[in-house]
């Protein structure tokens, strides 16, 4: 019963390294199912790198990841079991070229289940359906636009229908009218799919309305957990250097010039 209750995430205490860095510290958070989340932060402050630390690419130099209650493996069968578990969407869509968006979508279901071929068709179909691209079943990924491309990489993210989905820096590379096409697809998809989602950007605007809680990390830490309306109301430094956009503040301009830390 414990684990039905639990969050969809749960991070405490958590501390990542990376080559011998301290990249994120003290970082503790709470995703409650069904919520979406934004992870947000200037660039090179390790948002891809917490997400690591959840897909169990990434194991904690201190503290613990859970993802419904229970800790992220490490071992590597216990993994793949928890990766099916999980939609990733990633800055490169990942699209195999030589494969059609249909057969893009169906990798995952191939992969990992032994449903007959005629039902996985209808499955695929039902997911491309579901971003709006029922049409373009058959298109090669060269022949579909940015936008496009993404929403067969965000079909095949939710091919095996996963509880949580992960998505870092969706909107990279799209224009802004794609990019508002990503955004509402990832709120729908939330809600009428009973999802939880965390969304890692620097896309500030774009990302606020969909969400319901909003976490900004700088400095190797999280400076901010509230709404959307009580980021826009933060006289934190650190929150207002990044949504203002300011170039002077406690954020250095490249965040990954700054000192190692201890
Ligand atoms: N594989 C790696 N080895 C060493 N350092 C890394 C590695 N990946 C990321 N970093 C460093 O960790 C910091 C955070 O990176 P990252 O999590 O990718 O930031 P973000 O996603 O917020 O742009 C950066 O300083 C980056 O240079
Ligand atoms: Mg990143």
């Amino acid at each position: 019963m414990r684990e039905l209750a639990a969050p969809a995430v749960q991070l405490t205490d958590l501390r990542l390294m990376r080559g011998g860095r301290v990249v994120l510290d003290d970082i503790n958070l709470v995703v409650p199912r069904g919520s979406v989340t934004a992870v947000l932060g200037p660039s090179g402050s390790g948002k891809s790198t917490m997400l690591a630390a959840l897909t169990g690419e990434l194991a904690p130099s201190a503290g613990s990841v859970e993802l419904f209650g229970q800790p992220v493996p490490q071992d590597r069968r216990a993994l793949l079991e928890l990766r099916k578990q999980l939609g990733v969407l990633l800055q490169g869509n990942g699209l195999l070229t030589d494969l059609t968006a249909a057969d893009n979508v169906a990798l995952p279901l191939q992969a990992h289940t032994d449903l007959p071929a005629p039902v996985i068709e209808r499955l695929v179909a039902m997911k491309l359906h579901a971003v709006g691209l029922r049409n373009a079943a058959n298109l090669f990924p060269r022949e579909l636009s940015g936008g496009m491309a993404r929403r067969v990489a965000l079909a095949r993210a939710i091919a095996l229908d996963p509880p949580l989905m992960i998505y870092d820096e969706p909107l990279t590379g799209l224009d802004p009218i794609a990019s508002g096409v990503i955004m509402s697809l990832i709120a729908r998809l939330n809600a009428t799919l009973g999802l939880t989602s965390i969304i890692v950007s620097h896309h500030v605007h774009e990302t606020l309305p969909i969400t319901d809680q909003a976490v900004v990390i700088a400095d190797g830490r999280i400076v901010f957990t509230g709404t959307p309306a009580e980021l826009q109301a933060s006289d934190d430094p650190f929150v207002r250097q990044f949504l203002d956009g300011a170039p002077d503040g406690p954020i250095p301009f490249d965040a990954a010039a700054r000192p190692v830390a201890a």
